[in-house]
């Protein structure tokens, strides 16, 4: 699959949603600030996940041809019907549908349950940060698995900040609603989760910038230091780039390269090295490119 950067077909991508989109990707991307700041977190660096075991099962949501159907996005060549693939060393190690299991997958046939799910152990991770209120946050795990995580780019030379964590369901029907505004429903789908349906809500996932505001929320991220050294190095610390580039139509989002999700080093490690893409793959899920 074509995830790499600079391909004249990435570009064309790119200058579509950056023509299309640049504000309002920011928009929906970067959630209002609302409540309470969080408390300073845990400590720190341990990226060894340390989540809920469970059992598995699978879960669902709402809009399909919504994603993909720009004159200038490539026609896509991944399989519409992701087939199962987890090692069996890990298949079904933690739950697929408990939204405090680092393997739920919230996607848009799988929203939340409940719907308003709040983690329990929402922390502010020691890191840099440029978001503020409740997107500062991230549960405790992912929180520790970030502050290794950017302690090594950092080591490494790449700037790395915390952009946009934790979203409420209420800060996700302002920010969908934003988007639905500015630019109707059907493309606002295609970057912007439903209320209950963002991966976001769960603490298990945060946006990066690098700082600078290079390219922030923008296609072009995925040539700056951050998201380059995030994608080669995020599984050592747990960490996969959820919406990859050209598998809309498993993931039901356009391409995000600032957008990280902590699913364990074992998982993400494995699935780098088996070359699978996205989690629905993965857990050979259904793909979700439209809501049900
Ligand atoms: N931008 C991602 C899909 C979200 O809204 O959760
Ligand atoms: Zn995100």
């Amino acid at each position: 699959m074509c995830y790499q950067c600079g391909s004249p077909s990435r570009r064309s991508f790119s200058r579509f949603l950056a023509a299309g989109a640049g504000l309002t990707v920011l928009a929906a991307c970067t959630p209002e600030a609302p409540k309470a700041v969080a408390p300073s977190s845990s400590t720190a660096s341990s990226a060894a996940p340390s989540p809920s075991a469970v059992t598995a099962s699978a879960g669902p949501t709402p809009d399909a041809a919504t994603v993909g159907q720009s004159p200038e996005v490539p026609s896509p060549t991944p399989s519409p019907s992701p087939s199962p693939s987890p090692s069996a060393t890990l298949a079904r190690q933690f739950s697929l549908d408990d939204p405090a299991s680092p393997w739920v997958i919230v996607n848009k046939h799988r929203p939340l349950k409940p719907a308003d799910y709040v983690p329990a152990d929402l922390v502010r991770p020691a890191v840099a940060i440029s978001a503020v209120g409740e997107a500062a946050l991230l549960n405790n795990t992912t929180a520790a698995a970030a502050e290794a995580m950017f302690a090594a780019a950092a080591r490494d030379g790449v700037a790395m900040v915390l952009a946009s964590g934790y979203r409420s369901y209420n800060t996700q029907v302002t920010t969908y609603n934003g988007y639905v505004a500015a630019r109707g429903q059907a493309d606002a789908d295609t970057a912007s989760a439903r209320p209950g349906h963002s991966e976001h809500q769960t603490g298990w996932a945060f946006d990066i910038g690098d700082g600078g505001g290079s390219c922030s929320f923008e296609p072009c991220f995925a040539d700056q230091p951050a998201a380059s050294w995030a994608k080669a190095n995020g599984h050592r610390f747990g960490f996969v780039v959820r919406y990859p580039w050209m598998l809309h139509p498993i993931t039901g989002y356009y391409y995000e390269p600032w957008h990280l999700r902590y699913v364990g080093v074992e998982a993400a490690t494995d699935m780098l090295n088996r070359g699978v893409g996205t989690l629905e793959e993965y857990f050979g899920l259904e793909a979700a490119a439209g809501y049900l």
